[in-house]
């Protein structure tokens, strides 16, 4: 056992740590810089190295803890971990060795984004040379996704359900690695009695509880329902994964191997937001009442959203992710989730990417709901919010309002996610708007994001039809109820002015009607 006694002399508890070793009989270690499995947490220690993950289980002490009280929370800790392990211990394995399990042709199921079981998937990819045509399944990779590189060829083919990075995004343009389209709604009924039986789950869990339940902390989604669903279960154990609640709880008794790594989980920095994103999330902040729901999808833009939305009162969130922005809201009495018609007082969302204070603020906090996503997703329960907000990006928008966010020109760089499942939703909430927010341009402002046609091959992620506010730094553009000779003008008048007279061109020629000349403007604020 080792034992922070404390790096800071004003605050010696090597006193503490010697009675602790006396009374457990125990060969403590105190003082170590490194990781440690119990911190004797005082003032002092949460600005100097609280915040860093390498640490086990933190006790708080003061002038009133005494010895008996620190020594029984150790003994309940090493307790509840000893019989575990005791019940399940044809369970408890290496994860070199629970890959073993893996065989050729099995369907391997990974768990989702940062909740990625890196020391399983690690294995398993030490593993594939001895393995033929395994097909994994993942949705957004924030990993390395090794087993998409090329000497995977014939060991293991993957198939990418949202193709988050760089690896995966070559992987697929090079025809090694597949893509499937899918609602994030729908995609856990892939595995369950769906068109995807897994015949393995690898996925990711807390430590268990006193009753030998894991949480699936930071990724619910799909990968809760892949694990109960899976032939072969394996789990790692992770003291860095959260204990969320909501329906996110599965046995021990349920999976079949049991890895216990301790691993730091992947952390996601906010974004440094530019001005002109600063701008847009004006814009969308502008359209955003008190005590709204919001949702809130991938990118620079929510953060910029966010950032914006410091005056409004008792806004709420039901999501499919959040990340840090969501808590410093909270910590301001911004978000209260107070006014939500469904889980009120509650953050609900299915996944969750940020830092470390995030992961610290999401666990055993009962005020967050985490769900799989066929609830968290599924257009219904999204709109039995009132007021619902949905905010997402996306690549290009064409003159007809059809929003491509997940591909350039055929080249697939990402997936629709819950974008669609959002829209929909906020478009039968009371109240409820989707926004679908970009900058003008990309690529240094040498390419428009708004476009007379999309680039041939692009995918349609939000349809003409379900397509509410457009917003760029240069105003919204509220396309319900427009016809497609509006939504051209509106988009246009939205578009960077470096290619507002090109675009005016080609809608007099497809409209057959001259643009008035005193809609030509250098810069619009807000078309609504
Ligand atoms: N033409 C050419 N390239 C374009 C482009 C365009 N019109 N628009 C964007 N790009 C390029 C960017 O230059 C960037 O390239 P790089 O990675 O080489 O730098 C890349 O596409 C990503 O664009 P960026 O603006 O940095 O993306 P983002 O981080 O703001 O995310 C989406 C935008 C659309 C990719 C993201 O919101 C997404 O994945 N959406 C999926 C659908 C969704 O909203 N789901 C809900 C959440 S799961």
């Amino acid at each position: 056992m080792k034992f922070c006694g404390g790096c800071n002399p004003k605050y010696d508890r090597r006193k503490t740590v010697e009675l602790i070793e006396q009374r457990l009989n125990a060969d403590i270690k105190y003082s170590e810089p490194n990781r440690g499995d119990i911190c004797l947490l005082v003032s002092g220690c949460e600005r100097a190295c609280l915040k860093k993950p390498e640490w086990g289980q933190l006790i708080s002490v003061n002038q009133f803890t005494t010895i008996d009280s620190i020594i029984d929370l150790i003994q309940t800790w090493g307790e509840e971990m000893e019989d575990f392990k005791d019940i399940y211990k044809e369970k408890y394995v290496t994860a070199s060795e629970a890959v073993k399990h893996i065989k050729d042709g099995d369907r391997v199921v990974i768990g989702h984004a940062c909740g990625e079981p890196r020391a399983l998937t690690g294995a398993l990819c030490e593993r594939a040379h001895n393995l033929k045509d395994v097909e994994t399944i993942h949705m957004i990779g924030v990993g390395e996704s090794n087993y998409c590189k090329e000497e995977m060829e014939g060991h293991i083919r993957h198939n990418s359900l949202f193709v988050g990075n760089k690896n995966e995004r070559l992987a697929v343009k090079d025809g090694r690695c597949d893509f499937t389209p899918r609602y994030f709604s729908k995609i856990p009924a892939l595995f369950t009695n769906g068109p995807l039986p897994p015949d393995v789950a690898l996925v990711q869990v807390s430590r268990p509880d006193a009753h030998g339940y894991v949480s699936f902390g930071v990724s619910v989604d799909y990968s809760m329902t892949a694990a109960k669903q899976a032939k072969l279960r394996i789990a790692q154990i992770n003291q860095y994964m959260p204990r969320c609640h909501g329906e996110c709880f599965m046995h021990l008794d349920e999976f079949d191997y049991l890895v216990e790594e301790d691993i730091p989980l992947i952390e996601l920095p906010k974004s440094e937001l530019t001005d002109v994103e600063k701008e847009i999330g004006r814009h969308c902040a502008s359209l955003i009442q008190d005590g709204a729901t919001l949702q809130l999808g991938i990118g620079a833009l929510p953060d910029a959203v966010l950032l914006s939305l410091k005056n409004k009162k008792d806004l709420g969130i039901h999501s499919e992710m959040f990340s840090d922005g969501v808590v410093e809201l909270v910590e301001a009495g911004v978000i209260t989730n107070k006014k939500k018609t469904l889980h009120p007082g509650k953050l609900v969302a299915t996944f969750i990417m940020g830092t470390r204070k995030l992961y610290d603020y999401i666990d055993d906090n009962p005020n967050v709901y985490m769900a799989p996503a066929d609830y968290t997703n599924n257009p219904y329960v999204i709109a039995r919010n009132d007021n619902l907000v949905s905010i997402n990006s996306c690549i290009e928008v064409d003159f007809m309002g059809q929003v491509s966010a997940e591909s350039i020109g055929p080249l697939q760089i990402s997936g629709v996610g819950g974008q669609v499942d959002f829209v929909r939703g906020a478009n039968m909430s009371k109240g409820g708007i989707s926004i679908i927010a970009m900058t003008s341009t990309a690529k240094g402002g040498t390419v428009s994001k708004i476009v007379p046609s999309l680039e041939q091959g692009a995918a349609v992620t939000t349809g003409r039809n379900d397509v509410a506010y457009i917003v760029t730094e240069y105003g919204i553009a509220d396309l319900r109820g427009k016809s497609l000779r509006e939504r051209a003008k509106l988009l246009i008048n939205i578009a960077h002015p470096d290619f507002r007279e090109e675009f005016i061109e080609i809608w007099e020629n497809r409209f057959h009607e001259e643009w008035e000349r005193e809609e030509r403007r250098e810069k619009v604020t807000i078309i609504a």
